[in-house]
């Protein structure tokens, strides 16, 4: 049956088990491998590498994918101590420990940056690529399955090939993919995508077919995403993003079809887009990085007329129809290498508004998307900074306080920064939005401490502004030893509220 997925029939013969195709990578490699945000991971190949290593085979790789995997298989690499280096984003707890331990070196990137950097030299050489197919055509094109991610310059790149055929994605994903990438440095020609619906590529991943070097057979489906639903907050949040673009567009700054939107992953920017349905926006399009949930319900209700990304990651109840009707939204959707999907040039071009989300934000602007009291890694950057640096409107998402309201998101200094002050043009919590568009810092601080904060910390956090201000001054007015107030009370008394408020919520 799955011969007829591969229309090449040289290629018949390197039809191999996952556990010979697997004898391809040995300790010490570099192994790009297909996968973004759990969708269209390699799956059979990378689980017969950790029960090699569980085995006793000393067995450590560099793992470059697209972005997070499914099927727990970061978990799974981790625990087997198979992933030495990780790159360009992970969100796996697991995985997670081992980086905040030390055991795995985890090199966050920006994702439209990674196969610059491989093409470049600058990664070292690629010795593997494990890449997830619907088929192969005649002349080896590799058809990728849901999500597109680093595959096709993995599979450019690499020494060798291995295709993951699964037959449980449907040959109908044909021609959903636009396969571009970008031209050579120091000439590189512009990158013609001039619109959301630009098809630029080919519906297929150019590979000499002699560079296959094995075909494996899997029935593996893809992890489904957990995807928390709306709750009161992130509709409030969602409520106050709307009406700022309402505004936005009665003030002919937009259209009633805003500009291609982007969402980063997670229940807040889920919520947020949730509500473009029940907004009076129309024609809305999409040119993001994952496309979930969200984006079929908006096409379902009529809201959205075409969508960009680079992989489809869904929640349990839509992965079954979506895929199975791939054939009713193939015509509105794209799925692009991800440089092309983040890359600067193009979201510059397109005039996005990029929905992304915040650990933590402070008074003055930047925003720490990644690291937990400065030091512990979460997930990563992921496309974040890709999108908010280039987009027409960076837009930051969170809720005004985190764990039982014992940490407050709006900080004096954030302890890590992942997207400064000037690629910052909103920030909205439940309590409001500040637009801080055109305001210098010390009107940043008032906008964002009025709009954003929690009624707990808000006057805590106005004396230590009017307190900067009046004894240090400055653009940016800040007191070295009392920046982090706020997390040295985490640190110290498990909570940032006062002793008192903390004991009398006890
Ligand atoms: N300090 C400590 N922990 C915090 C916190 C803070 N200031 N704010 C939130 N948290 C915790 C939450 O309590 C929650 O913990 P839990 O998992 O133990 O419940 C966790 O962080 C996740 O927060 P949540 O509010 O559920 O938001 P989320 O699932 O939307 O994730 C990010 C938020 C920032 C971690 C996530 O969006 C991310 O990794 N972003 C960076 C990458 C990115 O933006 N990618 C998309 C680009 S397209």
């Amino acid at each position: 049956m799955y011969r007829s997925r591969i229309k090449n029939e040289t290629l018949w013969s390197k039809v191999v088990s996952p556990q010979q195709a697997a004898m391809l990578i040995r300790d010490g490699m570099v192994v790009g491998m297909s996968g973004f945000t759990r969708a269209g991971e390699a799956k059979a190949v990378p689980m017969a590498l950790a029960d090699r290593a569980l085995a006793g085979e000393p067995l450590g790789i560099t793992l470059i994918t697209g972005a997070s995997l499914g099927n727990d298989l970061d978990k799974t690499l981790a625990e087997a101590k198979v992933t030495r280096r990780r790159m360009p984003f992970q969100a796996d707890p697991t995985l997670r420990k081992e980086i905040n331990a030390g055991n795995v070196m985890f090199v966050d990137q920006h994702l439209s940056e990674t196969v610059e950097l491989l093409r470049s030299g600058q990664l070292g050489p690629l010795d593997v690529a494990i890449v997830e197919a619907v088929a192969i055509t005649e002349n080896g094109g590799i058809i990728p399955t849901t999500s597109v991610g680093n595959s096709a310059t993995f599979a450019m790149l690499a020494e060798k090939v291995i295709v993951e055929i699964n037959i449980t994605m449907g040959e109908e994903m044909e021609g959903l993919h636009d396969i571009y990438i970008p031209t050579r440095r120091p000439y590189r020609e512009p990158i013609p995508v001039v619109d959301t619906r630009s098809r630029v590529g080919l519906p297929y991943i150019p590979v000499d077919p002699s560079r296959i070097a094995a075909i494996v057979i899997t029935d593996k489906k893809d992890s489904t995403a957990k995807i928390e639903p709306p709750d009161h907050e992130t509709r409030a949040i969602a409520n106050h993003l709307i009406g700022f673009l309402d505004n936005e567009v009665k003030r002919g700054r937009l259209g009633l079809n805003l500009a291609p939107l982007q969402a980063g992953i997670g229940s807040i920017a889920n919520a947020v887009l949730h509500g473009f349905g029940d907004s009076h926006f129309h024609d809305l399009t999409m040119y993001s990085e994952v496309l979930q949930d969200s984006t079929f319900d908006l096409f379902d209700c009529g809201k959205l007329t075409y969508a960009s990304g680079s992989s489809i990651t869904l929640s349990a109840d839509k992965h079954e129809s979506v895929l199975r009707n791939i054939n009713t939204y193939k015509s509105r959707l794209i799925l692009r290498p991800q440089e092309i999907s983040n890359h600067p040039e193009v979201i510059r071009r397109l005039g996005l508004i990029a929905i992304n989300t915040a650990l933590e934000a402070d008074i003055y602007g930047n925003v720490n998307s990644t690291h937990v009291m400065g030091s512990q890694m979460m997930n990563g950057i992921g496309g974040s900074g890709d999108f908010a640096r280039n987009a027409y409107l960076s837009v930051f998402v969170t809720k005004s306080v985190a764990k039982g309201g014992r940490i407050s998101s709006i900080v004096p200094m954030v302890t890590h920064v992942d997207h400064c002050e000037h690629d910052v043009d909103i920030i909205v919590t439940e309590q409001g939005l500040a637009d801080l568009r055109n305001l210098a810092p010390r009107e940043r601080a008032k906008v964002v401490i009025a709009n954003c904060v929690h009624p707990s910390y808000r006057d805590e956090i106005a004396d230590y502004v009017a307190e900067a201000t009046r004894t240090v001054g400055g653009q940016t007015p800040h007191m070295l030893d009392k920046a982090f107030f706020l997390h040295q009370r985490l640190r110290d008394q498990g909570s940032m509220q006062p002793v008192a408020a903390t004991q009398a919520a006890e």
